[in-house]
């Protein structure tokens, strides 16, 4: 018995699974098309949110029988305007933009907000909203800028909630789902031991006898792929390759490759493929090229590393340690928009997985779920928390320009910007330059505004919250370190270069070791420390620092951190040749992404 999960394409279809999966109910995704036939023994409906608008002439067809089956339904954001739109109310279009931190004020703490108190925080991210009930319905919550927050129609068991109770930042959104779980009598007896055994049996069936070449970077994720598949399959049958792209950080493979062999693994091959890596991106501006290529260039190496080690490439499947929210960011599900695309869902790759040849044992799973299973796996403690790096490692976290940049519309959303930061007793200034960020399920390439002055960190949270609300054009707040006065300073043009890859690695170094002197490594879950090409000569560069934390990251909050931290690191960056300004990205996700590009 079940709960279904029906996925119209939102950024966390997938995560309200994994949050099911932690309440020990089993839960699975379903397409909006399912038919009744396909969900026997199914106890209640998830709708999840989406990109789309119920405007949208493209939004995902669904089967609108579901509603008639006499299930409990749960309604998330673009669920929730569908469910209230389908059953006769009203949704009005672009009327708020509201993402990140809201507080819920509950009028009844009924159903599925049962046990929660009068004032909730939760977690938002849309544009549209309900404007007026179906018939049966009535409001059980509201924020300040959505009266219809959270809505239910107590005879038919229909809830409609338009924030996430399934992302952390929900504070009791994990007890939301579980009121809901129980009101559907859901059992509640799912564990990581069936997801072991699903796994075995399905990776017998895939390989059909064959063996897995697995992209090892050293990280969490392929660690315990790595593992899982040796443990499966046996050692004959895997063998571990770590690619040394050049995008490393300080000392990388060599740890990687310590990490690897002292915890047993002899079936590992490293190779340095720096060079290749750093022309295949040489030139490229666009965060997207550059991943593009990045991606594409990993698999050129392990085939030339099939070809040195004499490996048919015939009899050995490409295995990665991809989670699912690599897939998810990078389009990979049916409705979902592309944020990012990950390395591992290049087109090259995205061919060898619809031809079957890729093998990847978590896909399935969440950051949170992969650390569980490796824990369960026996994989050493320090391995399985080590801080998460993407695979195009530093090579995203140093941002290119031709040294001009697209300014339409910009200088009328300073002026927006000035006074809304002029009330916190703030400056600021949107930059001439770029970087990624999600809104309401979608991506966005916009501009960061840095501000300065003298603020703490309360203040400044509410200040990127609201420029990043209020004006389209931003979606990113950093907030000036040092030096002050501030220099004035012009985009200039850069691209990936062994110098400036050098210089921010010495960066990361510091601001790593800086974070461990403090005692601050598990107090957050990841630190990007980005390279921007802002310059006052045109030869120094700025540095900022991307603390988050987050279990999931598919939503993150800014990591607050002391100031005894925040004026070390400042001043040990300044002393760095070559670096002239230090920035603090103050955004959480959603608007900003983890990782700039
Ligand atoms: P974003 O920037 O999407 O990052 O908020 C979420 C998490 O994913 C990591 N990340 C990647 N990991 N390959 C990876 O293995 C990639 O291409 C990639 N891009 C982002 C990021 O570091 C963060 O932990």
């Amino acid at each position: 018995m079940s709960i279904a999960v029906l996925d119209f394409g939102g950024q966390y279809a997938h995560l309200i699974a994994n949050r099911i999966r932690r309440l020990h109910a089993y839960a699975r995704i379903c397409s909006p098309q399912v038919s009744l036939d396909e969900l026997k023994g199914v106890r209640g409906l998830i709708l999840s949110g989406g990109p789309s608008s119920v405007y949208d002439p493209a939004q995902p067809p669904y089967n609108p029988a579901l509603f008639d089956a006499g299930l409990p339904i749960l309604g998330l954001c673009y669920g929730h305007q569908l469910l209230c739109q389908h059953l006769g109310g009203e949704v009005e279009p672009g009327q708020t933009r509201e993402f990140g931190a809201a507080r819920l004020q509950l009028k009844q703490a009924q159903g599925v907000l049962k046990g929660l108190e009068s004032e909730e925080r939760v977690w938002m991210s849309h544009q549209d909203t309900v404007s007026r009930l179906p018939a049966g319905f009535e409001v059980l919550g509201s924020t300040a800028d959505c009266a219809m927050a959270a809505v239910y129609d107590p005879a038919r068991r229909i809830y409609g909630l338009q924030f996430h109770p399934e992302v952390s930042h929900t504070v009791n959104g994990l007890r939301i789902l579980e009121n809901f779980v129980e009101l559907c009598g859901c059992p509640r007896d799912w564990t990581m031991d069936h997801y072991l055994e699903e796994q075995a049996a399905e990776l017998r069936l895939q390989t059909a006898g064959r063996k897995v070449f697995l992209l090892v970077s050293g990280g969490v994720d392929s660690s315990v792929a790595f593992l899982m598949l040796n443990r499966i399959l046996g050692e004959d049958r895997v063998m571990g390759l770590h690619i040394d792209n050049g995008f490393m950080r300080h000392n990388e493979t060599a740890t990687v490759r310590r990490l690897l062999t002292d915890s047993g693994f002899a079936n590992l091959h490293v190779v340095d493929a720096s060079a290749e890596f750093l022309a295949a991106v040489e030139g490229v501006v666009d965060p997207e090229e550059k991943r593009r290529r990045i991606g594409t260039q990993f698999i050129r190496t392990r085939d030339r590393a099939l070809e040195e080690l004499k490996l048919d490439p015939e009899e050995w499947l490409l295995g990665q340690g991809t989670l699912y929210t690599d897939t998810i960011e990078s389009g990979g599900t049916a409705h979902a928009a592309v944020i990012k695309t990950h390395h591992n869902r290049v087109d090259l790759i995205e061919k060898l997985l619809a031809e079957g040849k890729v093998i990847e044992p978590l896909a399935q799973l969440y950051k949170d779920e992969a650390r569980e299973l490796g824990e369960k796996l026996g994989l050493p403690h320090h391995l399985v928390w080590r801080h998460p790096f993407p695979g195009p490692g530093l090579a995203v976290r140093t941002l290119c320009s031709a040294g001009k940049t697209d300014w339409e519309g910009v200088e009328e959303a300073q002026g927006r910007a000035a006074s809304i930061a002029a009330r916190f007793g703030l400056q600021v200034e949107i930059l001439p330059l770029r970087s990624v960020g999600v809104q309401g399920d979608g991506r966005t390439y916009a501009h960061p505004a840095l501000v300065w002055g003298e603020a703490q960190w309360p203040a400044l949270e509410e200040l990127s919250t609201e420029l990043t609300n209020a004006i389209p054009k931003i979606n990113r707040v950093v907030y000036l370190l040092g030096p002050v006065p501030r220099p004035v300073q012009h985009l200039k043009p850069a691209y990936l270069t062994r110098q400036r890859l050098a210089l921010l690695r010495r960066a990361d170094s510091l601001a790593m070791a800086a974070l461990e002197q403090h005692g601050l490594m598990q107090e957050v879950t990841q630190m990007p420390t980005v390279l921007v090409p802002l310059s006052s000569d045109g030869i120094h560069e700025s540095v900022v620092l991307r603390p988050i934390s987050t279990d999931d990251f598919m939503t993150a909050r800014f990591s607050a951190l002391p100031q005894t931290f925040v004026s070390d690191i400042c001043r040990q960056l300044l002393e760095v040749e070559g670096i002239e300004a230090v920035f603090y990205d103050v955004t959480h996700k959603p608007p900003g992404t983890v990782e700039w590009e």
